[in-house]
């Protein structure tokens, strides 16, 4: 297959990686040449990594890298079968971009977007054959995550879909199928896994170190949320809130918080600018965790059933099917279990009434059950 990819930044580069690893034929395309030559020299230096430590042998990196080529016009797509775009996050740009796709592809090759947070109806409504438009949203780093959404516009052909899908797992990815709604399944399930942690931090209930001990140690995660979010950089995780919230109409459900706000705000991006929630300076003081087992026991319940609502108002609004929902929070940010697993191990009755609980305690939306724990509560019916 011939496969095209715009934007040689972080996901550019990985998905390149990606399809010539699976032995495509891969053109990738950055109107900066700085970028795309710096692109080119950090997958030589991946592929040599990989074949000191033994995972790749040397053959097998040279010809990954002899299938990539690097060009800076996207005259250079037309005999693509597949294009993924890769470049800045912005509506006006990604359409301009289709639109002139168009007149240099054939009229079989599937225009693809890795957009994160767009429409892709919008992006496909820029195009004359809006049905070979889809999303193929792939997670950072690219050749290293095992999960793609799959995004459909309400245009895309069912054809395009079956054909993207097929495409994708043969690519050794495992392919999820999502609505094209704000941010498709992971994005959109994970927000309390952030925002429930910081209103819990924001409360007093506990430290972060606390906090991050509890959803590790009681919860099986392998990053606690703080130091999660320090990991992503605040900048990039409350944009995604941001970016969720407002395109959910304002639902209280997905309100982000001042508190991560102040830290964007004051630079505190994270590990990459040496401060977020944490200290990273060596001289940094370290502040052990309470080590309460009930308390720790409960702070974690209260953040994985806030991520059990948000898993099964998915499934309720036909967002993905449950095996699709549980495999992207397992692939895409490495859960240690599916939610909806999780959820008849915890019992549905036992989770509607913390849910209630919570609502009766605060008042808030945020805190309201999905329809679908309710009605299962009163059915006495489990997701599997
Ligand atoms: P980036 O900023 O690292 O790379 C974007 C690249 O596109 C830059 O090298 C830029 O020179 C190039 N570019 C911009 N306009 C162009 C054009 N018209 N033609 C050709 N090249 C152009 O961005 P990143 O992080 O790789 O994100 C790219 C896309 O992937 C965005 O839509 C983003 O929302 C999405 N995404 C990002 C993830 C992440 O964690 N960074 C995860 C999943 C999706």
């Amino acid at each position: 297959m011939k496969i095209g990819i715009i934007g040689s930044g972080t996901m550019g580069a990985g998905i390149a990686q990606v399809a010539a690893q699976a032995g495509n034929n891969v053109v990738v395309i950055d109107t900066n040449e700085t970028v795309l030559n710096k692109a080119k020299h950090s997958l030589q230096n991946t592929l040599s990594k990989l074949t000191e430590k033994g995972k790749l042998s040397a053959e097998k990196a040279a010809s990954i890298f002899s299938l990539i080529s690097w060009e800076l016009s996207i005259n250079k797509l037309n005999e693509s079968d597949l294009v993924i775009e890769a470049i800045v996050e912005r509506l006006d740009i990604k359409q301009t971009l289709f639109a002139a796709l168009e007149h240099i592809v054939s009229e079989q090759c599937i225009l693809a977007s890795n957009t994160s947070s767009l429409s892709v109806t919008s992006i496909a409504s820029a195009c004359k054959l809006p049905q070979r438009v889809i999303g193929i949203h792939f997670f950072n780093p690219a050749p290293v995550m095992e999960l793609v959404e799959i995004v459909p516009a309400l245009q895309t052909s069912q054809d395009i879909v079956t054909k993207s899908i097929a495409m994708i797992d043969s690519w050794n990815k495992k392919t999820v199928r999502t609505k094209d709604t704000p941010g498709f399944i992971v994005n959109r399930i994970a927000r309390p896994f952030y925002s429930e942690a910081i209103r819990l931090y924001d409360e007093g209930v506990a430290s972060i170190e606390t906090i991050d001990h509890a959803m590790k140690v009681y919860g099986g995660f392998r990053m606690g949320p703080f130091e999660l979010m320090d990991l992503i950089g605040h900048d990039v995780n409350y944009a995604v809130t941001e970016t969720v919230w407002s395109s959910f109409y304002f639902d209280p459900r997905y309100t982000p918080s001042f508190t991560q706000k102040r830290l964007v705000e004051a630079k505190w991006f994270g590990r990459k600018s040496g401060r977020g929630f944490y200290d990273y300076a060596d001289t940094a003081i370290k502040h052990e965790p309470e080590l309460h087992e009930e308390s720790a026991k409960e702070i974690c319940w209260r953040v994985l059933v806030m991520l059990i609502n948000e898993a099964a108002n998915a499934l309720f609004l036909h967002v993905a099917s449950k095996e699709d929902i549980d495999l992207a929070m397992t692939k895409g940010v490495n859960y240690p279990k599916g939610l909806l697993h999780w959820a008849d191990e915890k019992g549905i009755a036992a989770c509607v009434e913390k849910l209630d609980a919570l609502y009766e305690e605060y008042h808030e939306d945020r805190y309201r059950c999905s329809p679908l724990l309710r009605k299962m509560k009163a059915s006495n019916t489990n997701f599997y």
